[in-house]
């Protein structure tokens, strides 16, 4: 008899954006009106294929991610969100995230979203300042985006919002107005992302005049301090049960399938673990080992910490981590990183993992 597969997440990734940000190497291209026809037969293509050889596992969470999901007529939404229900058992209380850029997402577009099935939105706020929004090359003022994040509120559904802290000139009394103002709106989850500068950005050939680390780190302190709601991943906080249930399963080491370019998935069938790449661009397998180490990254990310468990424990350091109480605690089977471990998470990572 052949055993059922455990339960899947999908990632669908949409590369379109009206236009480009100044900051910003994800996978998209600036291209308003794509040939969204394509684009669903693509998508819906890949999902019959994973529901062909996966079987109808269950499905509890969707994130349309990008790029600007945002961007997509609902009614090419609608038939994605019907060939996973096709091709999977949607979960009755399934998570469906859309990411959502406000300068896309006018409010009769975004009930429509919500009554197929859209039940949280991540918004792309950025910043409260509009000449920031500026500088960042963003399409929208903040008064567009704190008008979204309200509109959603209103609907009912979970909302997040994302913004960037760390832009030349920032300091800590910025970041603070910024979390009152996130306080005030009253939203139960956000990402607070410092800026990256990215090779192959606008941003990456302009030598901008960024804060120093040390100010980077007293920032990212004075986040923690401000925000009305705990951290519970790197860059995420939330107020608690409203955390990203998608997020949090990768972090885990959770199976997740990634649909379409640009997205990434990985896939647990038949005993086996495997690399994914969506638009069918790769599909390997990999060591129980390489897993266990993606799993010690990704779940050092998170407060809660790795599960150190028969897999995981082969390849941890214990004896590293023992002896660095400042920086790494031990509680439930779990190894997580304090808060002055979290401030120079990568470099842990790195001698954690042996
Ligand atoms: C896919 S985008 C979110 C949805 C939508 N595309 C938008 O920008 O409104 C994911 C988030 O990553 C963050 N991000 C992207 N590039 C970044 C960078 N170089 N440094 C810091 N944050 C970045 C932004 O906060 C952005 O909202
Ligand atoms: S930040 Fe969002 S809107 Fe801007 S280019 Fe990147 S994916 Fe597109």
């Amino acid at each position: 008899m052949k055993i059922m597969n455990m339960s899947h997440n999908i990632y669908i990734h949409v590369p379109f954006c009206v236009k480009k940000c100044q900051y910003c190497a994800f996978y998209s291209r600036a291209c308003a009106n794509p040939v969204w026809e394509n684009y669903a037969i693509k998508v819906i293509g890949e999902i019959e294929h994973f529901g062909k050889i996966l079987g109808a596992v269950s499905v509890p969470t969707v994130f349309f991610g990008g790029g600007t999901p945002s961007l997509m007529p609902t009614v090419i939404f609608a038939r994605i969100m019907d060939a996973i229900q096709k091709n999977f058992h949607l979960a009755p209380d399934a998570e469906i995230t859309l990411e959502a850029n406000p300068g896309t997402l006018p409010t009769d577009k975004l009930s429509d979203f919500c009554k197929i099935g859209m039940n949280r939105l991540s918004v792309g706020v950025q910043s409260f300042d509009d000449d920031k929004l500026k500088f960042l090359g963003r399409i929208h003022t903040a008064d567009d985006a704190i008008k979204l994040l309200d509109a959603a509120m209103n609907a009912g559904i979970r909302v997040s919002g994302d913004f960037i802290y760390g832009l030349p000139g920032e300091d800590v009394d910025s970041v603070i107005q910024t979390c009152r103002r996130i306080n005030d709106i009253g939203i139960s989850h956000c990402s607070m992302y410092e800026l990256t500068i990215e090779e192959n950005t606008p941003f990456g050939k302009m030598n901008l005049d960024m804060p120093t680390n040390e100010n980077m780190a007293d920032m990212y302190m004075a986040i923690g301090a401000n925000l009305n709601m705990p951290r519970y991943e790197v860059s995420n906080y939330a107020t608690p049960t409203q955390e990203c249930r998608h997020n949090q399963n990768v972090w885990d080491g959770g199976a997740y399938i990634g649909i379409g370019d640009g997205a990434a998935g990985r896939i647990f069938m038949d005993g086996t673990w495997y690399e994914e790449l969506g638009g069918g661009k790769m599909f390997n397998p990999i060591s129980d080992d390489t897993r266990a180490v993606e799993r010690v990254i990704t779940g050092m990310r998170t407060v809660r910490g790795v599960l150190v468990d028969n897999m995981t424990e082969k390849v941890i350091n214990i004896e590293f981590a023992k002896s660095h109480p400042d920086m790494l605690r031990f509680a439930n089977n779990r190894i997580s990183a304090t808060d002055k471990g979290m401030l120079v998470l990568d470099d842990l990572i790195t001698k954690l993992v042996k």
